[in-house]
């Protein structure tokens, strides 16, 4: 894949775990600065070292709970006077719960949409406030399948997904007549640890979402991604969509038996 980025700094939320750990892998290849955050100290000082072992460019990582709207303007604040971040990478998000909506949980739901949607905004807003002064900047926000087609169970996480794909929309609206491109990708059913975190440890749950078939793996989502930021400066994909083969929507799922 050609290289657009090199010497960019990757500002990548929910770095410790699934996807956005395993962009932080893949982008060694790249030559870019990375700015890592999430909630686990532990689980970002683990992945710094493996990074630090392996590269000389900086890695910098932030235990930041995006929900809390003050700790991220303090820490964006602090991040933005010191580096000039080009990529945006808005990836932390979670489901919590899989009942219909008059049994749901609404602690379940503030949480989803604190995080998947006003976590997200908050993020972006100063961050794009730089980026506008830039000659070239992208952000990428992880929507899902969930947002384009709700399943039952879905509700709050599904809601959220779909407003996360209307703010990709909105902030490309936002940014026409700059240098700014925003993409939203929304992946199908991938192994991580998005299903042991919605059943809340429940492994037998977890594991039986994805028996019987393949499901996309968080290097084919890194992968994507990476495909999504190295397109020329005039190409800006805005959104794709990206399932396991054996996967054609939420509802048609083929699985062997
Ligand atoms: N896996 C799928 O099937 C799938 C499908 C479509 C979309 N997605 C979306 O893809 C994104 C990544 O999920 P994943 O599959 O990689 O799951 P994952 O392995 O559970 O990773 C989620 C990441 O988000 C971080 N995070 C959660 N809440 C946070 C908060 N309040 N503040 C900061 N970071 C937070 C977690 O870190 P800490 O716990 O350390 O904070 C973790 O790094 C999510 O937005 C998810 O909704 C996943």
């Amino acid at each position: 894949m050609e290289n657009h980025i090199c010497n960019r700094t990757v500002l990548i939320t929910g770095a410790s775990s699934g996807f956005g750990r395993q962009l932080t892998l893949d982008l060694l290849d790249y030559e870019v600065d990375l700015i890592l955050v999430a909630r686990s100290m532990n689980r970002l000082e683990t992945l710094r070292e493996e990074l630090s072992s392996r590269t000389d460019r900086l890695v910098e990582i932030h235990a930041l709970d995006v929900r809390d709207r003050q700790a991220v303007e303090s820490a964006l604040s602090d991040i933005l006077s010191r580096h000039t971040v080009h990529i945006l990478v808005n990836n932390a998000g979670l489901a919590l719960g899989l009942d219909p909506v008059d049994q749901g949980n609404p602690d379940h739901w503030d949480i989803m949409i604190d995080t998947n949607l006003k976590g997200l905004l908050y993020v972006s807003k100063p961050v794009i406030a730089q980026m506008r002064t830039l000659d070239s900047a992208h952000v990428v926000n992880i929507g899902s399948m969930a947002g384009r087609m709700p399943y039952p169970g879905g509700n709050a996480y599904c809601a959220s997904k779909a407003a996360v794909h209307a703010l990709g929309e909105a902030m490309n609206a936002d940014l026409l007549g700059t240098s700014v491109k925003v993409s939203t990708i929304a992946p199908g059913a991938a192994d991580t640890n998005f299903s042991p975190t919605r059943f809340e440890g429940d492994t037998e749950k977890a594991r039986a979402v994805y028996e019987g078939f393949t499901p996309l793996n968080a290097g084919d989502i890194s992968h994507a991604i990476l495909c999504v930021l190295n397109t020329p400066p005039h190409v800006n994909i805005q959104h794709l969509d990206i399932m396991p083969t054996a996967q054609r929507n939420p509802y048609l799922l083929h699985r062997n038996s």
